[in-house]
């Protein structure tokens, strides 16, 4: 039996991880606000270094991270901030600190969204200066969309977070180490998360207006199957996905912009890239190329 860490895990689809992997007879180390091994506030660098010193004093050794702690894009004076700071940062710097303790084999599981590729405007500056680590330059490239400003905000921090997975898990840090790293990427599912948006009108009726073809919401506890599933053998070939459980809206907004060939202006980097695998990994394989 592994073991695990989960933030996130006092609601929602992080609770219902917890749950899983705690019927299935591994230890689970907890990470939240409140009722948790770790209780700590992501939104804070101090808080981070809490949950990380508490991860540390609880385990030599993790088979596998799941990272589900977020908030949603809610209004408020704050939120800008504290979507990019618990979203972006409360993963990434998780990530970070936590790797050193991941065995060969792990598996880690990243929560992005389908904001990722349905949400409109976001801003490349934004979501660059996150990949730099540069918050305040994020949150100012976010501050000219007023109102909906956490919407765009929330979109940004998961496609960061989305690319930074994709980019590390190919590294010799995280690949090149034998750790699986993921991402997965939900559509509207009904969590506490998406209770709070429901409760107000305005949000409510974007919500519910939001094309998903196959109707309704997600089921936290099916999200939590993938999410397993994920963390399993089954996934020791995954590596760098981000694994769209969406109920269709990605596939209707965007069913021809991906999967693409690369494009011809592409075509020396792609070279470069295949070179510097080669020069890497002779053999051809095993040891990723950066
Ligand atoms: P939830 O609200 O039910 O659970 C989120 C958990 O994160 C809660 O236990 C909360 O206490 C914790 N958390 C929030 N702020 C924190 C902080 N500063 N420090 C430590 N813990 C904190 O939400 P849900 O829906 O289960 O979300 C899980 C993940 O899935 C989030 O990252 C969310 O952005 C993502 N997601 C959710 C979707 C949805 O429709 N519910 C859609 C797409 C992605």
């Amino acid at each position: 039996m592994g073991v695990y860490a989960v933030t996130g895990s006092f609601s929602g689809m992080g609770a219902a991880v917890v749950a899983r992997l705690e019927a299935a007879g591994h230890s689970v180390i907890t990470v939240d606000l409140r009722e948790a091994d770790v209780v700590a506030d992501l939104s804070t660098h101090d808080g981070r270094r809490r949950a990380i010193e508490g991860v540390m004093a609880r385990a030599r050794s993790l088979d596998g991270l799941v990272l589900a702690a977020g908030v949603g894009p809610t209004p408020g004076r704050d939120r800008v901030r504290q979507i990019l700071q618990i979203n972006y940062f409360g993963v990434v710097d998780l990530l970070g600190a936590l790797r050193p303790l991941l065995v060969d084999g792990a598996k880690v599981v990243a929560f992005a969204s389908n904001s990722t590729t349905v949400v409109p405007l976001v801003p490349r500056r934004a979501v660059a200066a996150l990949l730099r680590g540069d918050a305040e330059r994020a949150e100012r490239a976010l501050r000219l969309f007023g109102r909906v400003g956490p919407q765009i905000a929330y979109a940004a921090s998961k496609t960061a977070l989305a690319r930074w997975v994709r980019r590390a898990a190919v590294t010799a840090d995280w690949a090149g180490a034998g750790i699986r790293l993921n991402a997965i990427a939900p559509g509207a599912v009904l969590t506490p998360l998406l209770e709070r948006q429901l409760s107000t009108p305005a949000e409510a009726r974007q919500v519910k207006d939001f094309p998903v073809p196959i109707g309704g919401y997600g089921d936290p506890g099916h999200l939590a199957d993938w999410v397993v599933f994920m963390l399993s053998p089954a996934a020791d070939f995954l590596c760098g996905s981000v694994v769209f459980v969406d109920g269709g809206s990605d596939a209707w907004f965007r069913a021809d912009d991906w999967p693409g060939g690369v494009p011809w202006r592409r075509t020396v980097g792609y070279l470069r890239r295949m070179r510097a695998f080669k020069r890497a990994a002779p053999s051809g394989g095993g040891t990723p190329a950066r």
